[in-house]
């Protein structure tokens, strides 16, 4: 991984196979657009490479994967799409790109849809492979899994020298006893990639034409396939929910190890749930079963008590959330605020040291600073037709149980009783209650106690 800045430079461009049906997530959703860490797995990969300035990236994609296409228009990434029409195989996926490289000279990665966590330096290193003096026609990524089974096993006849790739259904009892795996990930001389493709047949036990069968005639050509080595963690390919239930597990511990690398004390790391885009400042401390949605942004001191669920919410500085709260997208916490149990936020913004801290409902409202809202306060911000709004100002008073009946505002300083409608707004200074008077009838206790006795 030294000297990754000074190779020689040949330019390199990508392919990335998404074509394939995913038959075994049984799913509607193209393969390719399920989530991990709440994001599409493609954009994994649309990301790594965007690291690496490639040339030009080609995205293979199936029939009626008209929301990929969408997808991939929304993100900004510039990508060229090609359609497979009839899915003949990882290697009939790559001739479909054969027109977008006609005169091209330069590297040609080819990565597969189903594997999404490569990171950018094992693309570095293949590449600084292919750019050594040998230059050889192809270089194969490689890895060892636990569990081999389903992945096709590279045969080396010399150290990091592939000789063949064989599919796990085509392969003897002896070739299966080799551990070492494709991951399918190759980077290829892009002057002969689509010439040896066009020698690819597809006599074998799927009848496919696959990619992997590369290695064989390029070496048949006399020309060299060197492999470099990954890890499990970033080439395993997802071919199931239970194998995406595994890649998500993987990302987890990434991202829960980076917030602590950050500052961030995780009370119990195993349980707390990350977003790809989380944002943790340092000396943030957070409680067990927290989940993060997408566009969560956490300040420096802040506590997350236990079982809190944010999303599209940013936290200043020093406040303290939960146990139990959920903030919805839209919540913006300026510094000091205290955030209780059961408590839900939805775009909202709380002034510096709002306290609301036990059962509450603040929905498109906006609190000015130091305003106490008080236990079972709600903002009725829906009447069954349009949101409206709450306004409430600084250093007021909201007392228990007070429904907020939006288009409403509350001024500054101003104090509204336990229990009370808010229907018109409040001024500053004022005192509001709309609660009915208390009637007290004495002795009405012993009544009730001799009317029980006679019966
Ligand atoms: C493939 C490799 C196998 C490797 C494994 C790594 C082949 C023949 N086998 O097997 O050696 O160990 O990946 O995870 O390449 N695709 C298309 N069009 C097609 C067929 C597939 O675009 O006609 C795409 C799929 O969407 C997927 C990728 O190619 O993203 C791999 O296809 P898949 O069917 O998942 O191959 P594996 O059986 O996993
Ligand atoms: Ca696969």
């Amino acid at each position: 991984l030294c000297n990754l800045k000074e190779v020689k430079v040949l330019k390199t461009s990508a392919i990335i196979l998404a074509a394939g049906l995913g038959t075994r997530m049984n799913s509607e959703l193209p393969k390719v657009m399920h989530k991990i860490a709440g994001r599409p797995m493609l954009l994994y990969l649309l990301d790594t490479l965007s690291e690496l300035e490639l040339e030009k990236v080609v995205l293979v994609l199936g029939p009626n994967m008209e929301q990929v296409i969408d997808f991939v228009a929304d993100s900004g990434f510039k990508v060229d799409i090609v359609i497979q029409d009839e899915r003949l195989g990882t290697g009939h996926a790559v001739k479909q790109a054969k027109k977008n490289f006609s005169g091209y000279k330069g590297n040609i990665v080819v990565l597969y849809g189903d594997s999404p966590l490569i990171g950018t330096n094992t693309i570095k290193k293949m590449i600084n492979t292919r750019n050594e003096t040998i230059n050889p026609a192809l270089v194969v990524l490689g890895f060892s899994p636990n569990d081999v089974s389903g992945y096709g096993r590279l045969m080396l006849d010399k150290p990091n020298s592939v000789e063949k790739i064989v599919e796990e259904k085509d392969a003897t009892k002896d070739e299966l006893a080799n551990r070492l795996c494709n991951s399918g990930i190759i980077i290829a001389d892009g002057e002969i990639l689509f010439e040896l493709i066009e020698e690819l047949s597809c006599e074998n036990s799927k009848k496919e034409f696959y990619l992997t069968d590369v290695v064989g005639i390029a070496r048949a050509r006399g020309r060299e396939c060197l492999v470099v080595e990954g890890t499990e963690t970033e080439l395993m390919g997802i071919n199931s929910r239970a194998e995406l239930a595994v890649a998500e597990t993987i990302t987890q511990n990434y991202l829960r190890q980076a917030a602590m690398e950050k500052g961030a004390t995780l009370i119990d790391p195993s349980s707390v749930y990350f977003s790809y885009d989380t944002i943790v400042g340092r000396d943030v401390v957070i409680g067990p079963s927290v989940f993060f949605g997408p566009k969560v942004r956490v300040s420096d001191g802040v506590e997350i008590k236990a079982f809190c669920h944010l999303e599209g919410t940013t936290i200043n500085k020093n406040c303290t959330v939960g146990p139990f709260a959920r903030l919805r997208p839209g919540s913006n916490i300026s510094e000091d605020v205290h955030i209780g149990n059961f408590v839900e936020i939805k775009n909202a913004s709380l002034g510096r040291g709002v306290k609301v801290n036990h059962l509450s409902y603040l929905g498109d409202a906006k609190i000015g600073e130091r305003t106490n809202i008080g236990a079972g306060t709600i903002t009725c911000n829906y009447d069954g037709y349009k949101k409206s709004e709450t306004v409430i100002g600084s250093q007021s008073f909201i007392g228990s149980n007070t429904a907020l009946v939006a288009p409403v505002v509350v001024g500054n300083n101003a104090i509204i009783g336990a229990g009370s409608v808010i229907t018109k707004d409040v001024k500053d200074n004022a005192l509001s209650l709309t609660r009915a008077e208390q009637k007290d009838i004495s002795n009405y206790g012993s009544k009730l106690e001799r009317m029980r006795k006679r019966n």
